[in-house]
């Protein structure tokens, strides 16, 4: 064990037990339900391999209520048993009895992934352990599970009923990938030298806010660089029009409340966060460069950051001893779109210590072939910012009591 804080695989007596484990599958899928990048199926072979002979009961879920890429794990067992060797039985159930039933027929070997845990309306739910520990799911599955592991390090910052709930009824410890992220982001806090950067893009604004507020404040980054949608919100709260097409897509999305609070953050951290001076527009699929004061005047949806501020940022990352990336700083999954991302990747390529966080980019990374010129791709995305922000992560807390009863009981 390495970590003393939280058992691991090493500490329990896997052979022949049955291994419930939440992993973090959650992958980028189009329309038809095609997985686009597989780099979080792929992860979690590592802990598959030293479960070979138990019965693994895989826990997962992909997407969230509402959103496009909301389905079913079918997808993800076809092409998780592709990988493993293995067949990977996908069971559409969750907790009820043909779940259960799939789980007590089971044999020494055999990998199932059961429905979305997503599909329970209480997963979601910002609850404690030991409330998640009274719910039917954990209450239903926990008799026919002899372990918990929880290796989905990429949702451990969501206090979440699959996350914490079993940690209170099964022995539990860390997975693999778990295990691997820990020990590799905490060399990045310790290990990295100043100047340390923070880019931060992609959609998800209230995670990349909070965590651009931490790190300013706590000193973990002298300068965060936000990008993607994060950086419009900032942009319109630094007083920029951004034009009434982006600011809808804004609302659409949950965030224009956000606004208010990205101006009070312009305020307090003024000169230490860099925003985009110029954008690359979509005019029908063709990539259009203008200034952000013009951004109204053309009213076109912002793709990707613009030649200008390319320059302006790699030139900041490369100068960068640490670097951390998290989040696209277009929709780089079209071509035209894709040149921030890529080139600000290229960039903190260069740079000493470099931590890759987030599903999107990764897959950016490893399809640019420069997997290996990063200290570490995280599997995470807002899990990994916010453990490199310096805050508990309520999946990784809830690992470190099971062990402290853990021990109580077996000593
Ligand atoms: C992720 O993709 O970052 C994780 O799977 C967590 O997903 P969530 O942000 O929807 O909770």
């Amino acid at each position: 064990m390495i970590n003393k804080d939280f058992l691991t695989i090493d500490d329990f007596n896997t052979d022949d037990a049955t291994v419930l484990v939440r992993v973090d599958l959650n992958s980028p899928m189009d329309p038809d339900g095609n997985i686009l990048d597989d780099m979080r199926i792929r992860s979690h072979l590592i802990t598959l391999k030293d479960l070979e002979n138990s019965k693994v009961v895989l826990l997962a879920h992909q997407s969230r209520p509402g959103k496009n890429d909301f389905t079913t794990m079918r997808a993800h067992a076809l092409r998780m048993s592709s990988y493993l060797g293995r067949t990977v039985k996908y069971v559409d159930d969750i907790f009820g009895s043909h779940a259960r039933s799939s789980i007590s027929s089971m044999r020494k070997g055999d990998v199932i992934l059961l429905e979305n845990v997503r599909f329970n309306s209480e997963e979601m739910l910002k609850r404690s352990a030991s409330e998640h520990a009274q719910t039917h799911m954990v209450q239903q599955l926990s008799p026919l599970c002899d372990i918990f592991l929880n290796d989905a390090f990429a949702v451990s910052h969501r206090a979440q009923l699959s996350i914490l709930g079993f940690t209170e009824t099964l022995p539990s410890g860390a997975g693999r990938v778990m295990e691997k992220e820990v020990i590799s982001l905490d060399k990045g806090i310790k290990g990295g030298g100043a100047p340390c950067i923070f880019v931060l893009g992609g959609a998800k604004v209230d995670d990349s806010l909070k965590v651009a507020e931490n790190v300013l404040s706590n000193g973990n980054a002298d300068r965060v660089l936000l990008t993607g949608i994060v950086g419009n919100v900032m942009l319109s709260a630094s007083g920029v029009d951004i034009g009434k097409v982006n600011i809808d897509f804004i609302k659409s999305q949950g965030y224009i409340d956000l606004i208010e609070n990205g101006k009070k953050l312009i305020d307090k951290f003024n000169g230490r966060i860099g925003l985009p001076m110029d954008a690359a527009l979509n005019d029908n699929g063709n990539r259009i460069e203008v200034p952000v004061d013009e951004l109204s005047k053309n009213d076109l949806p912002v793709y990707d950051i613009g030649l200008e501020t390319i320059v302006k940022f790699t030139k900041e990352i490369e100068n960068a001893k640490t670097v951390v990336l998290n989040g696209p700083a277009g929709v780089s999954e079209i071509d035209a779109f894709a040149l921030g991302t890529h080139e600000i990747i290229r960039s903190a390529a260069r740079s000493e210590f470099s931590i890759i966080g987030g599903g999107h980019i990764s897959a950016e990374v490893i399809n640019m072939g420069l997997e290996n010129s990063f200290s570490h791709l995280s599997t995470g995305g807002g899990a990994c910012i916010d453990y490199l922000a310096g805050e508990k992560l309520p999946g990784i807390e809830a690992l470190k009591d099971a062990a402290l009863r853990y021990k109580r009981s077996t000593h």
